[in-house]
């Protein structure tokens, strides 16, 4: 770990890459995969923070992560029977996440699949693929629509309404929403593959369940720490965060996933929204924002205004989501600081990006909003992504690609540790 002392000369290129947060001693726990999240991070790394506590000689009782995404830092802290607190504006994303955070019996959750089953084959499939919604009528076949449709309504009538169990088979529902359609395998863009051949969804659904309850199995040593989990966003002044000995997290990057328009499938067969793209609203580093940039990004510290004035001259529009993304970003540093206990600390994994040829230093920038934020000792240190990136660019429909024109993504992010 370096200290910052001066911002403004600090390098961040130069910090030399850290092993003790590269890997983990443990092999991750299954509970990790049982839904694909983009931009998840590694499991090691709540337990890295912890022992990097430790050896500070600060004791931890409690944890938040402000952007828990589908929970890793949630899982971690009840593996350690730390009392977690944790928000994300994306209700896909705290479905998982509290899916995760539970306990269950497992000879009731065979129980369950067995009556969902039983129900699904005996009952009748309605065609409701005529009044479907429209934005699923595009990306379902008829037959997979209509399986989906029932299986849905046999979770709702097997399993108690609002119970864990309720959830951990809508999680289970929701993670094959993408291989039952013809969404384009992998890409991080929503689109049409013609050629997909989908999944059967009683095969799909099946495999997946199996998969759950094996991680479930793995789990019979989960501690019994209070974990609560809310949607919404964590600048909304209706998310009151409690206060906390130590943050973990790490902050969306600048308009590299649209979170919402990535798990449309699930808000729409969840009934998070009628239109997925209200789920846009709010949230940090979306290309979709509404603000008065003129009087607004004379409030970006330094790093924030030096890359914004060097994206305005080619980039207009860009210039304006990711001084919206800074502005925002600063606001958490802020937000942060208020919620941690006197000498609480707070750490954030984050990458830097670039975008035709002009450095987004995500790190520098918020390495300054913590200092601004009344953080003291900010430290840095950068670590390796592990079996990722192949070629650090991505084309228009962000798949991976060897044309340098495109955006890039490095292979090593920082790890920033501010002390209140
Ligand atoms: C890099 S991901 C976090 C991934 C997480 N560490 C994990 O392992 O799953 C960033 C998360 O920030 C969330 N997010 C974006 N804007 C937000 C906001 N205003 N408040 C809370 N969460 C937000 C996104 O939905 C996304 O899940």
């Amino acid at each position: 770990m370096i200290t910052i002392n001066d911002i403004s000369k600090f390098d961040f290129e130069s910090v030399p890459i850290d092993t003790f947060w590269n890997t983990g001693a443990e092999k991750e726990s299954k509970m990790h995969r049982i839904h694909a999240y983009p931009a998840k991070f590694p499991a090691f790394i709540t337990t890295k923070a912890l022992e990097y506590a430790k050896l500070n000689n600060y004791s931890v009782q409690t944890i938040a992560d402000i952007f828990c995404g589908c929970g890793t830092t949630a899982f971690e802290a009840k593996r350690n029977n730390i009392v977690f607190w944790g928000c994300d504006i994306n209700p896909v994303a705290t479905l998982i996440a509290k899916a995760k955070s539970r306990k269950y019996q497992q000879w009731r959750l065979e129980k369950y699949l067995t009556a969902i089953l039983e129900r699904f084959y005996s009952t009748p499939i309605p065609d409701l693929y005529p009044t479907a919604n429209e934005r699923l009528q595009y990306w379902y076949k008829n037959v997979q629509y209509n399986d989906l449709a029932h299986l849905k309504s046999a979770i709702f009538y097997e399993t108690p309404p609002n119970s864990d169990y309720n959830l951990f088979f809508l999680c289970a529902f929701s993670n094959i929403l993408k291989p039952t359609s013809v969404w384009l395998t992998k890409s991080i863009k929503p689109q049409v593959d013609p050629d997909k051949k989908t999944a059967d969804v009683v095969t799909a659904f099946k495999e997946q369940c199996h998969f759950m309850f094996a991680a479930n199995d793995q789990n019979n040593g989960l501690g019994n720490s209070i974990s609560e989990i809310v949607t919404g966003s964590f600048l909304s002044s209706n998310t009151s965060a409690p206060k906390v000995d130590m943050i973990v997290t790490s902050p969306p990057y600048v308009t590299s996933y649209e979170y919402a328009d990535l798990h449309q499938l699930s808000s729409l067969w969840l009934d998070f929204a009628d239109d997925y793209r209200n789920l846009r609203e709010g949230a940090i580093g979306s290309l979709h924002h509404e603000y008065n940039f003129t009087r607004e990004w004379k409030r970006l510290n330094s790093t924030g205004n030096r890359i914004v004035s060097l994206l305005l001259d080619q980039h207009k529009s860009k210039a304006r989501s990711v001084a919206k993304y800074f502005l925002d970003m600063q606001k958490v540093a802020e937000k942060s600081f208020d919620m941690l206990n006197e000498k609480g600390m707070a750490l954030f994994v984050i990458g830097n990006t670039e975008y035709k040829g002009v450095r987004i230093d995500n790190a520098k920038h918020l390495a300054e909003s913590l200092e601004s934020a009344g953080f003291c000792n900010v430290q840095a240190t950068k670590r390796k992504i592990s079996n990722k990136i192949l070629t650090p660019y991505r084309d228009g429909l962000g798949k991976f690609s060897s044309d340098a024109s495109g955006r890039k993504v490095y292979s090593e992010e920082f790890i920033l540790i501010g002390r209140k």
